[in-house]
C-alpha cells in the first residue's frame, strides 16, 4: 500500500497548535496538513448549525487534499460537528477515511483522575450548551459528576495576545469563582478548549494547590498513538515525510505571528483563500 496521506488538524483558529505540537512529539514522522479557520474564528460563541457548517466544509477539504484521518483538534467543532459528520456526511465524502474529535480521548483518561468525584470543565460557551462532556462523562464514568463553566472571555483574550496581561487576570479569576462556587470538592479542572493552555499557568496560580489541571494535548497524542496501532489499515496509508503544511482562512502573516505562542517555534503558513 501506498503512504501517500497526510494526517489532517483542524481547528478554528490557533488552538488545535498546542494539539498538533503534542502529535508531533509522539508521531514525529507523519506527514501533517494543520488549517486554522482564523477568517471565522472564534467558534465557540457561534450556533450549532454554522459551526456543523464550516467544520464540515473544512472536514471537505481536507479529505480533497489526500487526507484519510482527520483531527478536530478543536472542543467547540467536536461538539457541534463531529457526531452528525461521523454518521451522516463522511459516507458521501470518503470510503475508507475517518475523522476523530478531541472529547471522547480526553473523557476516557479524564475520569481516572478524580478522587472526589467532582470534576470541572472550563469550555466555550458552545461546548458547554453542547453537554458533550456531561454526556460522555455520564456514559463512561458514571460515579463522576462534571461541572461546567463556559469561558467566553478567554479565547479572544488568546487569540488577541492579551491573556498574560494583568487586564486578563479579572476574567480568570472570575470564572475560576464562578466553577468553585458550584462545587467546593472538585480536585480535578479540564481545560476542554485547545486554546486555554495557553492560560494555565494563570489558572493554576490561583486554584488551591490539591486541585490539579489537565490540558489535552498529551491525551490526545497518545490516543492517537493508540488508535493507529488499532488500525493498521488507515496506518499504513499514512506518508511519512516529516513535513507540517500550516493553512490559514486569515492573512497567512496574522496566524504566523501568532502561532509560536501555541506551537512552541514559528511557523511559515499559506493562505486558503476559500474552503
Ligand atoms: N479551540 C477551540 C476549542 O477547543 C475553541 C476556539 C473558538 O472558540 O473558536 O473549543
Amino acid at each position: 500500500m501506498t503512504r501517500n496521506c497526510p494526517i489532517g488538524v483542524f481547528d478554528s483558529g490557533s488552538g488545535g497548535l498546542t494539539i498538533l505540537k503534542e502529535f508531533l512529539e509522539v508521531l514525529p514522522d507523519y506527514d501533517y496538513i494543520y488549517l486554522g479557520d482564523h477568517a471565522r474564528a472564534p467558534y465557540g460563541t457561534r450556533s450549532f448549525e454554522i459551526v456543523y457548517e464550516y467544520t464540515l466544509q473544512a472536514v471537505k477539504w481536507f479529505f480533497d487534499q489526500g487526507c484519510e484521518l482527520v483531527i478536530i483538534a478543536c472542543n467547540t467543532a467536536s461538539a457541534k460537528a463531529l457526531r452528525t459528520i461521523q454518521q451522516k456526511d463522511l459516507q458521501h465524502i470518503t470510503k475508507t477515511g475517518r475523522v476523530l474529535g478531541v472529547i471522547r480521548p480526553t473523557t476516557e483518561i479524564i475520569g481516572s483522575k478524580t478522587k472526589t468525584n467532582h470534576i470541572g470543565i472550563f469550555a466555550t460557551t458552545g461546548t458547554v450548551a453542547s453537554q458533550s462532556y456531561i454526556l460522555e462523562l455520564e456514559h463512561l464514568w458514571p460515579n463522576i459528576i462534571a461541572h461546567q463553566q463556559a469561558c467566553p472571555m478567554w479565547v479572544p483574550l488568546i487569540e488577541n495576545n492579551e491573556h498574560l496581561d494583568p487586564g486578563a487576570d479579572y476574567f480568570v479569576q472570575k470564572y475560576i469563582d464562578l466553577l468553585l462556587e458550584q462545587e467546593a470538592s472538585i480536585d480535578t479542572i479540564l481545560l476542554a478548549c485547545t486554546h486555554y493552555p495557553l492560560l494555565s499557568h494563570k489558572i493554576k496560580e490561583r486554584l488551591p494547590a490539591h486541585i490539579q489541571v489537565f490540558d489535552q494535548g498529551e491525551i490526545v497524542a497518545k490516543s492517537l498513538v493508540n488508535y493507529l496501532e488499532r488500525h493498521p489499515t488507515i496506518e499504513q496509508k499514512i506518508s511519512t515525510g516529516r513535513s507540517v503544511t500550516f493553512y490559514t482562512t486569515e492573512h497567512a502573516e496574522r496566524f504566523n505571528e501568532k502561532a509560536a505562542l501555541f506551537f512552541g517555534k514559528n511557523i511559515q503558513s499559506k493562505h486558503l483563500e476559500r474552503l
